[in-house]
């Protein structure tokens, strides 16, 4: 049969169950586990704790006295550099490889649980040599390179707190990020390649180094791309040189498990990113948790794949942490899906003999795009269990992905979660869950999700409403970093500081399966990538000659989301389109370019003077406008509609 015609035949099956033989082998195989998670919380949650090595057991599983603020495995002292590497080291696992690095131009590199052990140590001195003590912020802003996880373990050996900004945003973004986290030291590649093409991300970092502020003392600078690079007597120094100076041994600091671990900035609803502030135990205890149960790990037999970037939670938490803690034998891939062809993924899949990949939607539908002679070059037998992340699956692509990638045999988890939530909260279990194409399922042991009203607040058992948490679990966010007026406000403002608000709609249906929908704040989700219509605006209007900006969402068939600008231009100029995607590029990162720009006289606003992006979402998305007669000016609507026509028109 040909794939169009399975796959039709496929859309007809609202049910998946785990395939024949799965169940047998699945690490788990008892759906008592939801009921005795629920029974004892507590007890629940501290068997997940002992998964790890602890230096001094918790006197308290959770504090619970003063929400939103809750705490996990209080009186507890544990290092994660220890557990994700020291202890397979000191078990006898130190020659097994905990990476397949694989570079763009296909250079390969295997990092043994020993080599982590080695380099980890000697940076962790490094930093230290450079005045980094617990508690201080450092900055990384690496590509997809074995250092980046070097230098994410180093930070937790010593207690120092990492901030992680993703290659792909622009030297200014890290700065911004930088200055607001009073990042002492910095480290940056000299270059990063992408596509045969390399950016000279040191001196693009120089050029807005000043604007960080007194906090930043060091920038150590990681020879990548070989480039010639200006380095600042006093202030830069040569990851090489700083490794080859410092001590080889680096004991484990015994830490709180309340100790700052990292901050990751995520786009909310306002222009400032928010700095997510995760801790120590309970993030690493729910993160090798569900990196084995979700993913149904076994860490002797399995090679694992997540195709994300470090830069995001999903690569902290499933590129990094996981994976490390549980000892598994991971790929880390520098490059694009793309280069040197469309068919590298699936090349480095039968290469290493990938048994589980992790991916994202938005992946998923540029292969289908680019069609299925590319997956079929290569062998992909051995994959048999596939995952989903980052934003809903629409049921084509599923579908495609468990027939095309997975030969029809592999399950899928489709886990629903946040940078917030740190780690995995909805999801199947590939042994026990039968899985409905679209669906992320029901939420993991342990772990309670609701759906509430939007206009009552009250609980619906069926139906769509906003998506909250009602129990705190380990590895949620603690606050954002230096503002717990804004954490509160944020999270928990709106049901009590009991009920976590998500910022997601979803519907859940007679069989208690939550579809998430999108979004409810002005967060727009472009591949997959979380971004603010307000920092995108505000990055608009910098530019010398815009006097207005709005920013909307639209549904985009690639990209699950696009960006849709609305521009009031003050002066006129060259090429306005690329001038203003190319500033949004310096001032964000590409991923942040508008994809249409459309050029109005004014805005539809209200008499208070407020731009009505309701209004404008209609029009970007082509649909009937809503009520309009709250407008100071109704007729702006009808120049817009134009405006939009006469676009689509020209393309
Ligand atoms: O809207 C949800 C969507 O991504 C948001 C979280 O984005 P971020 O913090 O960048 O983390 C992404 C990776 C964990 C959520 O509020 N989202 C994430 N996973 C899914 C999803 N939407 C639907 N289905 C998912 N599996």
């Amino acid at each position: 049969m040909d794939l169009s015609a399975r796959l039709e035949e496929l859309q007809q099956v609202e049910r998946f169950p785990p395939p024949d033989g799965f169940r047998e082998q699945a690490v788990v195989r008892d759906a008592g586990v939801y009921e005795e998670a629920a029974r004892d919380r507590h007890a629940w949650w501290e068997r997940q704790a002992e998964r790890l090595d602890w230096f001094e057991r918790w006197d308290t599983v959770l504090d619970d006295s003063n929400p939103p603020f809750f705490r996990w495995f209080t009186g507890g002292r544990l290092n994660v550099s220890h557990n994700c590497v020291d202890r397979h080291v000191e078990a006898g696992r130190g020659d097994k490889v905990a990476f397949h690095w694989h570079g763009e131009e296909g250079e390969e590199r295997d990092v043994t649980y020993a080599d982590l052990h080695r380099d980890v140590q000697r940076f962790a001195n490094a930093l230290k040599a450079l005045g980094v003590e617990r508690g201080d912020v450092v900055g990384i802003f690496l590509p997809m390179i074995p250092e980046v996880v070097v230098a994410m373990l180093a930070c937790t050996r010593i207690g120092a707190v990492h901030n992680v900004v993703f290659g792909g945003f622009s030297a200014t973004s890290c700065a911004e990020r930088m200055e607001v986290s009073a990042a002492k030291v910095l480290i940056c590649p000299d270059g990063s390649r992408r596509k045969g093409k390399t950016a000279p991300v040191k001196q693009q970092v120089d050029a807005v180094a000043g604007d960080i502020g007194e906090s930043l003392e060091r920038i150590v600078v990681v020879r990548n791309v070989g480039d010639d690079t200006p380095m600042q007597e006093g202030r830069d120094v040569w990851w090489h040189e700083a490794v080859d100076a410092a001590d080889p041994e680096c004991p484990p600091e015994p830490l709180d498990a309340e100790a700052p671990m990292f901050i990751l900035y995520s786009s909310g609803s306002t222009a400032k990113p928010k700095g997510i502030l995760h801790t120590t135990g309970g993030y690493l205890t729910q993160v090798a948790w569900t990196h084995q149960w979700v993913f149904d790990l076994k860490p002797d037999e399995d090679v694992y794949w997540c195709s994300a970037d470090v830069g995001w939670v999903t690569g902290h938490s499933y590129i990094v942490y996981g994976p490390l803690a549980n000892g598994v034998t991971s790929v880390m891939y520098e490059g694009a899906p793309d280069y040197p062809d469309k068919d590298v993924w699936w090349a480095l899949c039968e290469r290493y003999g990938v048994t589980i990949f992790y991916t994202a939607p938005t992946a998923i539908r540029a292969c289908i795009k680019w069609g299925e002679e590319y997956p079929a070059r290569h062998d992909l037998s051995k994959l048999r269990l596939l995952g989903s992340v980052g934003e809903p699956i629409n049921p084509k692509a599923w579908l495609w992905y468990h027939e095309v990638i997975g030969g029809g045999r592999c399950p899928i988890v489709d886990t629903w979660w946040q940078t917030e939530t740190g780690a995995i909260m909805v999801s199947p279990l590939p042994g026990l869950t039968e899985t409905k194409p679209g669906s992320c399922t029901i939420p993991l042991p342990g772990i309670e999700a609701k759906i509430l009203d939007e206009s009552t607040g009250e609980e619906k058992d069926d139906g769509q409403g906003l998506l909250v948490l009602t129990q705190p679990w380990p590895a949620m966010l603690r606050t954002l970093y230096g503002d717990d007026e804004r954490f509160v406000e944020t999270y928990f403002k709106r049901f009590g500081p009991e009920t976590y608000l998500v910022g997601d709609a979803a519907r859940k249906d007679g069989d208690g399966y939550l579809w998430v929908i999108g979004r409810i704040d002005d967060v727009i989700n472009v591949s997959g990538h979380r971004l603010s219509t307000a920092e995108v605006e505000s990055a608009i209007v910098s530019h010398p000659n815009v006097a207005e900006a709005a920013v909307v969402g639209r549904h985009d068939e690639d990209t699950g989301q696009a960006i849709v600008a609305f521009v009031t231009l003050r002066e006129d100029g060259d090429d306005m389109e690329r001038a203003i995607r190319d500033h949004v590029a310096e001032r964000i990162g590409k991923l942040a370019r508008p994809k249409r720009i459309i050029w109005s006289d004014d805005l539809p606003k209200t008499r208070s003077g407020k731009i009505m992006r309701r209004l404008l979402r209609d029009i970007a998305e082509g649909r009937e406008l809503g009520d309009v007669t709250t407008l100071r000016d109704p007729d702006v609507m009808e120049q817009l509609k134009s405006k939009v026509a006469e676009r689509q028109s020209e393309e």
